[in-house]
């Protein structure tokens, strides 16, 4: 008997039951339920855990100046203020859990931000140290407000390309250079969305038929996939979120 090698083609039905769908609950969790290489992308942005944080902006007390005051309370179901520790093992736990359910040619676009903390820059090498990062795309955001007189005003977040040995860009995907410009959101009520823009240039970039975000928030990467024509799978631990998230992908479809 021919035993074929488990892609994402192939294991189509065994996630049968996920496509389509934004899934509340831990993300872990329910990775942990999904068949092994599954997914042939995963474009997300996890909490920053920005509330455990020395300043960075958010503790001027001035508040609602800026889109990310909407974080000083936040999220819905997540407080975003783990012990750093904590939060490096959490979003390395999520990392392997989405290399797991990741097709041999997959690959994730981690969207992450470096921050500086007691006056030293800290970067997230110990999130992704071990993990196979091929490249840091720099996604370059408009200017804010910087509260701190010791450092220039920072305008970038990084995304950690993390690809399995066999994942490809499109075909001239790879003419495209590693800075990306575009301005951040601005008219989305969840606290922290990225722009439709960037999610679409990971989508754009790749040949992935099906697509996780094991963070969704408002539901843009599979706003991004249903534009690009892919199927996608969305998850939330917030419920609130999960139907802000489905009301957007709605109205895409009409
Ligand atoms: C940075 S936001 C993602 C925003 C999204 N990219 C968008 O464009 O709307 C991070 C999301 O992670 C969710 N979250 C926090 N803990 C989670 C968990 N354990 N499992 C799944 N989602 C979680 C939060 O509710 C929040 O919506």
């Amino acid at each position: 008997m021919e035993i074929k090698a488990e892609t994402a083609e192939n294991s189509q039905p065994g996630i049968s039951n996920w496509l389509g769908k934004v899934h509340q609950g831990d993300c872990i969790d329910l990775m942990n339920q999904m068949p092994a290489a599954s997914i042939d992308l995963i474009v997300t942005s996890p909490p920053y855990n920005i509330k455990n944080s020395t300043g960075n902006g958010l503790r001027n007390g001035s508040g609602g100046k800026w889109p990310q005051a909407a974080l000083l309370k936040g999220y819905a179901a997540h407080n975003d203020a783990m012990p750093h520790d904590e939060y490096v093992k959490w979003q390395r736990d999520c990392l392997s859990a989405m290399m797991r359910v990741l097709s041999e040619d997959g690959a994730i676009f981690y969207n992450h931000k470096w921050r500086v903390q007691g006056g030293l820059l800290q970067d997230r090498a110990d999130i992704v140290a071990g993990f196979p990062v091929r490249q840091i795309i720099i996604w370059q955001r408009n200017g804010g407000i910087n509260f701190n007189p010791g450092y220039f005003l920072p305008t970038y977040e990084v995304i950690y390309l993390i690809a399995k040995p066999k994942f490809k860009l499109a075909p001239k995907a790879n003419a495209q250079g590693d800075v990306w410009r575009i301005p951040q959101e601005t008219k989305n009520p969840h606290p922290a969305p990225f722009p439709l823009a960037l999610a679409q240039k990971c989508v754009d970039a790749t040949e992935a038929k099906v697509v996780l975000d094991p963070f969704i928030g408002s539901g843009t990467t599979a706003i991004a996939a249903e534009l690009a024509g892919w199927r996608w799978i969305g998850m939330d631990i917030s419920e609130e979120y999960c139907e802000l998230a489905r009301s957007r992908i709605r109205i895409t479809q009409k």
